[in-house]
């Protein structure tokens, strides 16, 4: 398709909206979960802050519309676990992969969680261990930020079970300017014990991942803010010419706090399944999964935000968390770096969406939220127009999919965002585009016929309210 001329729109704001015609049908659904407050949603959701995570009120409009209690949703790109976390607290079965071991561990902690019972007698334990050697914990702690990356300054690795005697590894410099020494000495206890590959250990891994920093009284360090890391020059710069004193915060208490936070609602009790992996295989292997637990192996819906053209460093924009976690952020970006440009970017599409549509019912629906990517870190990029067409014509019509439209998210192009193309004339936006398609002919009817169904925003549903 060639690319077509823009044309500028008035907004009901009054605003100048840059409009991207497009050759593709609109899908007659309204944007709804834009008008719904901002944690609408399970609150489990909030456990830790996500780069480019979407509100759990999209999910719901598609989970509402088009499946049913015990239908299987997928997400293929889970990211820190949203549209497989809303489909469980609704009674279906969520399905969540991600190629980020960070998001892997946040989607499998919020879709296999720790019961509150659970959750609070191992804290008590960790808690007890903490008592039993604060002496060493401390010191340990006192030395590393005394001498971070100093030879004797080693501490266990993370997950080794290893106590303050374990010498395995430096502590990164930035990491040791966060905190002060009695909370990174809690922090390295807690580093040490946890083990990702145990449910309990692992929700609180992802909890206390969301608690590490951020401006408020509820978080660990307060040298950064909580939707990502700076970068740990500037932690180092800041620290040096503001003269920065990590608080005091005790690492239990902080962690206690944040569980009440996080079973505000009960846990759904419907079953979740968390996969680690590329994408490119992921309905391969949801359907091994399911099939391995008894369950209906094949997706009724799939609903996901793909990781754009853009080079979202999630490693590195998360590296005190990786750092916990005991991941290498590096290694992260290198593993997920892989679709800059278009063209690659369409044959990974295409991929995708092929290994998919078998694991999709016969009147199974996708649906892609697809931003229209207007600037590449700031400079202004043609790479993303039209994406949404490209995504359609040259991944999902190849993959065998049918077109049931697109939807427009026509609150966020009322929102000035930045200048398209050094244009002065009116404010450019950014418009989250979704593509609707059907994995066969039945899909794409259900799709379309369901579309303007009403469905209900009352959140939580009466069967979640805590009594
Ligand atoms: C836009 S985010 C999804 C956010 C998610 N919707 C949420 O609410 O948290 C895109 C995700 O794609 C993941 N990703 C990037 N490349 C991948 C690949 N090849 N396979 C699987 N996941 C990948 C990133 O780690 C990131 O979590």
């Amino acid at each position: 398709m060639p690319d077509q001329k823009l044309r500028a729109m008035p907004t009901a704001a009054g605003q100048l909206a840059i409009e991207l015609p497009s050759a593709l049908p609109s899908l007659a659904l309204e944007p709804e979960w834009k008008a719904q407050a901002r944690l609408w949603g399970h609150s489990l959701h909030p456990m830790c802050s996500y780069l480019a995570s979407f509100p759990a009120a999209l999910p719901h409009a598609f989970i509402a519309r088009y499946t049913r209690p015990g239908d299987v949703v997928l997400d293929p790109f889970s990211g820190r676990g949203t549209a497989p976390l809303q489909a469980t607290a609704e009674g279906r079965i969520g399905v969540g992969n991600d190629l980020n071991p960070l998001a892997h561990i946040l989607t499998a902690a919020k879709l296999e969680p720790a019961t509150p019972a659970e959750a609070k007698t191992r804290l008590t334990t960790l808690r007890l261990a903490w008592s039993a050697d604060a002496a060493s914990w401390d010191a340990l702690g006192e030395l590393v930020t005394a001498r971070p990356g100093h030879p004797s300054a080693l501490v266990p690795r993370a997950g080794s079970r290893g106590g303050a005697d374990a010498r395995d590894e430096p502590v990164p410099d930035e990491v040791a300017l966060a905190f002060h020494p009695r909370t990174l000495g809690q922090l390295l206890l807690l580093r040490s014990q946890l083990r990702l590959d145990d449910r309990t250990d692992r929700f609180l891994a992802g909890a206390l991942t969301g608690i590490l920093h951020g401006k408020t009284p509820s978080y660990l360090s307060t040298v950064m803010p909580n939707t990502f890391s700076m970068a740990p020059r500037y932690v180092r710069t800041f620290v040096a010419e503001h003269g920065y004193v990590a608080p005091r915060r005790d690492a239990f208490d902080a962690l206690a706090a944040k569980f009440e936070r996080l079973y505000r609602q009960p846990v759904p009790t419907t079953p979740g399944v968390a996969l680690h992996g590329d994408a490119r295989t992921a309905g391969r292997r949801t359907r091994a999964a399911l099939r391995a637990r008894g369950l209906p192996d094949r997706a009724r819906l799939v609903v996901t935000s793909p990781p754009y053209l853009r080079v979202l460093k999630y490693g590195y924009y998360n590296w005190l968390r990786t750092w916990l976690l005991g991941f290498d952020a590096r290694t992260i970006d290198e593993e997920l770096d892989d679709a800059h440009t278009r063209e690659p970017y369409l044959a990974f599409m295409r991929d995708v969406l092929a290994d998919l549509r078998p694991a999709l019912t016969d009147d199974g629906i996708a649906v892609l939220v697809i931003g229209d990517v207007e600037t590449d870190r700031g400079k202004p990029s043609r790479e993303g127009l039209h994406l949404p067409e490209r995504v359609w014509e040259e991944a999902a019509h190849p993959a065998g999919f049918r077109l049931a439209g697109i939807v427009r998210d026509e609150v966020a192009a009322n929102r000035k965002m930045t200048r398209l193309w050094g244009e002065e004339a009116g404010q450019a936006t950014k418009t989250d585009r979704i593509l609707v398609l059907g994995a066969s002919e039945a899909g794409r009817r259900r799709a379309i016929a369901a579309a303007d169904l009403p469905i209900d925003w009352t959140w939580p549903p009466q069967r979640l309210r805590s009594i």
